[in-house]
This record gives structure tokens, sequence and C-alpha cells, in this order.
């Protein structure tokens, strides 16, 4: 009988380890539960009709791989999301950076680049922007292709703007854009200071010393090992005294690293770094 419904745990642990082998994309520490459910979205939404065929297409096409990481990594993110994160940020940590005479982001994680065009917006109002680099780094080609084209759907743009009102913005927010039919592509002036590049948490390397890491609803998908593993990277990546900036669900507390950082006083997920 042809099964078309789901498959099992240690069919998805197989499939892992299968990519891990032929490609080198890790994806064996990332929470259980998350990733069983999208790699079975992506078998019924491919509509193979038996694990074995799933299994082939992975091993055997290359192309396909490139769709399975695509599929399996979750990209949702907006401007300004959580606006109160950015108010923190705006208020605790810019002022900060401010005193430097270079000021280096990692923004990690970063999907289709939303996120990181907000910082350039607040970075451009502190008058900072011109001695900022934002790194901007995904372990996905496509969202990075889209990040650096700085293209949104312009019916996302109320939302928008709503965000950076509550975040205490206080422009006009269509300035940081020009709307051409249902899109708004947002000033090349705000993307001249970043840098997209594909960068894998699991298996690259630091790259730079940073003073304010960025990496938002990205640790949530990973297991306890893989959080401590990356946060260590993070902590290798960050200058003392530097900022590192989490989701709202997502702590250094209780990790190998946590005696090294005190916590900003807010309702934010942002450290400082205070022993190297
Ligand atoms: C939910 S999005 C978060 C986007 C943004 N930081 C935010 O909070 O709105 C998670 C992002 O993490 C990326 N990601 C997943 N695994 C990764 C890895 N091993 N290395 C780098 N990025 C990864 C995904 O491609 C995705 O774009």
């Amino acid at each position: 009988m042809l099964r078309t419904h789901y498959i099992s745990e240690d069919e998805v642990s197989m499939l892992l380890n299968d990519v891990l082998e032929l490609y080198g994309y890790d994806f064996t520490d990332y929470a259980h539960a998350s990733i069983n459910r999208r790699v079975n979205y992506l078998f019924k939404k491919d509509r193979f009709t038996s694990f074995a065929e799933f299994r082939f297409r992975v091993k055997n096409d290359k192309n396909y791989v490139t769709r399975f990481v695509e599929e399996i990594t979750v990209n949702v993110t907006e401007m300004f999301r959580d606006p109160f994160f950015y108010t923190a940020l705006q208020k605790q940590v810019l002022p900060v950076l401010a005193t430097y005479p270079f000021i280096r982001i990692w923004h990690a994680g970063c999907s289709t680049g939303e996120e990181v065009y907000s910082l350039a917006i607040m970075l451009q109002e502190a008058n900072m922007l011109h001695k900022a680099k934002i790194y901007a780094t995904d372990i996905n080609n496509t969202v990075l292709d889209k990040a650096r084209k700085g293209i949104f759907p312009l019916a996302h743009m109320q939302q928008y703007s709503r965000n950076y009102i509550q975040m205490g913005g206080t422009q006009d927010f269509s300035q940081y854009y020009t709307a051409n039919y249902e899109y708004a592509k947002f000033s090349e002036t705000l993307s001249k200071q970043i840098v997209f590049a594909a960068h894998n948490l699991v298996t690259d390397h630091s790259f730079n010393e940073f003073q304010l890491i960025v990496c938002r609803n990205v640790l949530i998908y990973f297991n306890k090992t893989l959080q401590d593993k990356i946060l260590h990277l993070f902590d290798d990546s960050l200058e003392t005294f530097g900022f590192l900036a989490l989701g709202s669900k997502e702590t250094l507390n209780f990790t190998s690293i946590s005696h090294k950082f005190r916590q900003l006083e807010n309702r934010q997920k942002i450290w400082r770094k205070t022993i190297v």
C-alpha cells in the first residue's frame, strides 16, 4: 500500500544524515519537532509517494537539495519585528556604539533582510550609518538574494510603518522606499553599508570581531547542544563590552557562556559581554 501521509522520525534522521554526508549541510542538531514538521511538509508539498522516492531524489539531485535547504528553514520575518526590542536598541545600545569611530555589526540568520533594513534606518536616524558595516548572513541563498534587492511587498508597509511608530520612529516611514506597482524598494543609501553573504552557523567559523551581534529567532530551531555551540561562536566573535541580541523566546542564561554576559535591564533579550 502506498503511504502518502507522513514519514517517521527515523526516516527524517536518515535523510538528514544523507544531506550531511553528501552535501555538508548539518541539520542533525536542529530541534526535532520543528524539523520533522518541515520535512513532512516538504514531502507532501512535492507529492512524493514514498520515503524511498523522496530519499532517492535528495541523494541524487543536487538541485533538489537547494530546495530542501530552503524549504526546511523557516524564513518568517518582518520590519521592526517586536518594536520594543528596537526601542531598547535605540535607547541603550546605539548611544554606546555611537562613541566608536567604526561600528561592525553581524546580523546572523537575517532571512530576507527586513530586520537588517530596520537597523539601517535606525542607524541613519542616529547619524551613525556612515561609520557602520553590517554583515548580514544566512544559510539560505534565495532569501539573501531577496535581501540584497531590498524589495518587499507594498502590502506589508502599513504594518511595518505601525511597527516603526511603535518603536518610537518619528519620521515619515515612506521616505525610505519608493513604491512601484505592488512593491516597495528600499533606498540604496540604507543598503550601502550592508554586506549580504552566505554563512552557516552550524559549520562555518567566526569571520570578524563585532560590537553588536543580532541573531533573533534562529536558535529556537536548534537543540540545546547546538545552541550552546553557536553561542560560543558569538562569544568568540564579540569584542569585550559588545552586545548580543537574541529573539524573545531565546536566552543565553544557563549556558556555558552566561557568566561572561550581563543582561541589560529591560524586558528584551540583549546582553553585554563584560568578561573576555
Ligand atoms: C525565522 S527566520 C529569522 C529571521 C530574522 N532574524 C527575524 O527574527 O525576523 C530564521 C532564519 O535562520 C536561518 N537559518 C537556519 N539555519 C541556519 C544556519 N545553520 N545558519 C545560518 N542561518 C540559518 C533561516 O534560513 C532563516 O532565514
